[in-house]
């Protein structure tokens, strides 16, 4: 058995966690957990996105969210991009790394983003190559990689096919999403034993969802493959509003604590992170969604 020596963890909590709540999280409490995240050692946090606000009200803001953290050098605040539209709004913010996000499933793209998967590719294209030529950095996401909530089973060439295309575009990574938690660790293992036939597993990323409690269990079964960037969520924040019922990313407390406890060096100060999970949960007015976190807090 073998794990990388050292994890990237992609800390999507500012995007896919408060993309989902019931209550608007104003723009100066955005910036603060930003900020206390990168206070946190972490290199990549997903700041904002820049879809329709009609869609998605809780991301409105993200241009003035984007423009008042306090960017840290050396970490990246990509934010998603959906179309020209985005991409333009996310310019003038000043972005330097954007995501875009596909899906394995058809149902899925027309629910989340109204078009079909090859209309997706297509729309993408037009905005990878305008923010190739503008040096942004472009990561990929595919989401229902282990099962869609409106089609049940995905096949894992449609998985594959998306992948290809979105490197084929310009993505430096994709990162591969079990947007409701169903998988389980035998799937994602196979998924990703798949996927290195035709992708570089450097090339990959994990973004799981902890709905059903597997999340950890999935991620232990993918870093034997190879893969060394995780998406996780701080508090275990989130969930997706085109998918009912998915609950949050895998917390960022959960990750961190495993990765330490088997020497994967991460670069994140654990009492920073919980530090930053306890704000937003207060903010919230509710526990963090993570054991860890918890735990700790408790013997502190
Ligand atoms: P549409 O309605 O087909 O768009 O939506 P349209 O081009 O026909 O435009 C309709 C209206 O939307 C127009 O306004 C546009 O200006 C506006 P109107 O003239 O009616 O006033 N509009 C926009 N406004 C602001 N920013 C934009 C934008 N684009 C159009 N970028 C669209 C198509 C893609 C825009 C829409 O479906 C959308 O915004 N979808 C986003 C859904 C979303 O954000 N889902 C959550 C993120 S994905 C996720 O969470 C999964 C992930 O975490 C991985 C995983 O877990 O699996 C990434
Ligand atoms: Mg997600």
């Amino acid at each position: 058995m073998s794990f990388p020596g050292a994890v990237k963890i992609v800390e999507v909590g500012p995007r896919d966690g408060l993309q989902n709540e019931a209550i608007s999280v104003p723009v100066e409490v955005k910036i603060e957990l930003i900020d206390k995240l990168t206070e946190a050692g972490l290199a990549v946090v997903e700041s904002g996105s820049f879809v329709s606000p009609k869609w998605v009200p809780q991301m409105a803001a993200s241009g003035e969210v984007y423009r008042g953290i306090h960017k840290k050098p050396g970490v990246a605040y990509p934010v998603l991009v959906p179309n020209m539209q985005g991409l333009d709004a996310a310019l003038e913010a000043g972005v330097e790394e954007i995501a875009i996000f596909a899906a394995a499933s058809e149902t899925f793209t027309q629910k989340n983003i109204n078009c079909s998967i090859d209309e997706s590719i297509e729309r993408y294209r037009q905005v990878v190559e305008k923010a190739l030529t503008e040096n942004l950095k472009i990561r990929g996401y595919i989401s229902c990689v282990l099962g869609c909530p409106y089609e049940g089973e995905v096949s894992f060439d449609s998985v594959a096919d998306v992948a290809v295309r979105l490197l084929d575009q310009g993505c430096y990574e994709v990162s591969l999403g079990d947007t409701t938690g169903v998988g389980t660790p035998g799937k994602a293992r196979a998924l990703v034993e798949q996927l290195v036939d035709t992708v570089p597993v450097s090339q990959l990323a994990a973004h799981f969802h902890d709905t059903y409690g597997q999340g950890l269990a999935n991620l232990h079964a993918v870093l034997q493959c190879g893969i060394a960037v995780i998406d996780s969520s701080v508090a275990g924040l989130g969930g997706c509003p085109y998918a009912r019922g998915a609950t949050g990313n895998v917390a960022t407390e959960d990750v961190l604590y495993m990765l330490d406890g088997m020497q994967i060096e991460t670069g994140v100060d654990m009492d920073k992170l919980l530090e930053a999970g306890a704000y937003i949960s207060d903010f919230l007015g509710r526990e963090p969604a993570s054991k860890a976190a918890l735990a700790l807090q408790n013997r502190q």
